[in-house]
């Protein structure tokens, strides 16, 4: 098999076979010619599928080991999706700490509608046997975590899920395939924010389900037609490009990242680091025996709190202050009032969301200018 830096480039399929175009062709056709009554040719009505999503299906299942994926329109789209495979009185159990809106889509969403959820510390490794009941269908867990960067023990997890018989689900967004791969572990499907390091460049969203199991693939792909949440074609064919790059910027993300956390970990205007590339992070063995690098992404809590945080930010103009994260340009965001704003204050601070907490996201931009501008920032407090 091809080493994963060339399946990048190829996987996928991406030559046109009726033209040699290298490049994955933009279809934007709503709707397909068919022979005859009950006789479609291959695409039918662009809701249920697309070619150009189609090449980006299959590039997503080999870059992830998988034998299918279906694309939606978000990250978060996607992860509605896989839930609506459940019914009213099942039961899911995540790791505390995920990203934000997937709590919001299952507390104050999925909730109303009959489904269970509870987000658990999973360091004592009976813990999600404790909370598994009749009802429990699903395990669900990112690692590292959204956003304080826990290690979720994969290889544990997956066994405990299979023990169980329980779906396990990992969201791979933050570390992407280049670093870390969820079916080595046992993870029956693996969920992805395209539009964080997969497309890579601040300007697709996007999402993605990857997995083994025929019998999902009928149901999600009847999901998509029943509910409807497409990705479009331009944005299939963006998301294409930026993988094609995917493991190079993986890895400068990555080097940016571990430069500017030992920064900050040094600085007398920080207090804590989170960061698995930090010998001081408390399960950066586990994180190593599970991945291969660290991604961009990390957080760090400022002295002052949140005074010193917002006169922090004022200061910088490299790191533009805006939500998302895994993009070309690097982004600095505040956790409590963006991306977990809609976790109740005092559950956050409980799991230990600070409310000076501030998360980074490493661009590929030259380290010694990231840390300059960072100075800036430090500069006003
Ligand atoms: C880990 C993780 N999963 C899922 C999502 C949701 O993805 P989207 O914003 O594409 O809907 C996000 C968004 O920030 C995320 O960080």
């Amino acid at each position: 098999m091809a080493h994963f830096d060339t399946l990048c480039v190829h996987a996928g399929g991406q030559q046109d076979p009726h033209n040699g175009s290298i490049v994955a062709p933009i279809q934007q056709a709503v709707t397909f010619r068919q022979a005859g009554i009950g006789e479609p040719i291959g695409f039918e009505y662009a809701r249920m599928s697309n070619p150009t999503r189609e090449i980006l299906e299959r590039n997503i299942s080999e870059l992830e080991g998988y034998a299918h994926s279906v694309c939606f329109g978000s990250g978060i789209a996607a992860e509605l999706a896989l839930m609506q495979t459940l019914k009213a009185g099942d039961h899911v159990i995540f790791c505390e700490d995920t990203y934000g809106g997937t709590y919001r889509l299952m507390k104050l969403i999925l909730g109303r509608f009959g489904l269970k959820s509870d987000f658990i510390k999973m360091d004592n490794p009976d813990a999600i046997s404790e909370h598994v009941t009749k009802d429990t269908k699903m395990v669900f867990v990112e690692s590292p975590t959204n956003p304080l960067m826990d290690v979720i023990d994969l290889k544990h997890v997956g066994e405990v899920a299979k023990k169980h018989g329980l779906l396990y689900v990992v969201d791979n967004t933050f570390l992407s395939p280049v670093f870390q791969q969820p079916k080595k572990f046992g993870a029956d499907v693996v969920v992805h924010s395209i539009t964080k390091y997969l497309a890579g460049h601040n300007d697709v969203v996007g999402g993605s389900l990857s997995f083994d199991a025929p019998e999902l693939k009928e149901k999600i792909g009847f999901l998509i037609k029943a509910t409807g949440a497409v990705i479009s074609p331009f944005e299939c064919y963006l998301t294409l490009r930026g993988i094609k790059t995917l493991d190079l910027r993986m890895r400068k993300h990555d080097s940016n990242h571990r430069k500017i956390a030992t920064y900050l970990e040094a600085h007398p205007k920080v207090s804590k680091v989170f960061s698995t590339s930090l010998a001081s992070h408390p399960k950066q063995v586990l994180h190593n025996s599970q991945a291969s690098g660290h991604g961009g992404t990390f957080s760090f809590e400022m002295e002052g709190g949140l005074e010193s945080a917002k006169k922090f930010v004022k200061g910088l103009s490299l790191w533009t202050y805006g939500e998302s994260l895994g993009g070309v340009e690097s982004l600095i965001s505040h956790p409590p009032t963006m991306s977990h704003a809609s976790i109740p204050p005092e559950v956050r601070r409980q799991k230990g969301i600070d409310d000076g907490l501030l998360r980074l996201s490493c661009g590929i931009e030259n380290h010694d200018d990231l840390i300059a501008d960072l100075e800036m920032g430090f500069a006003r407090l």
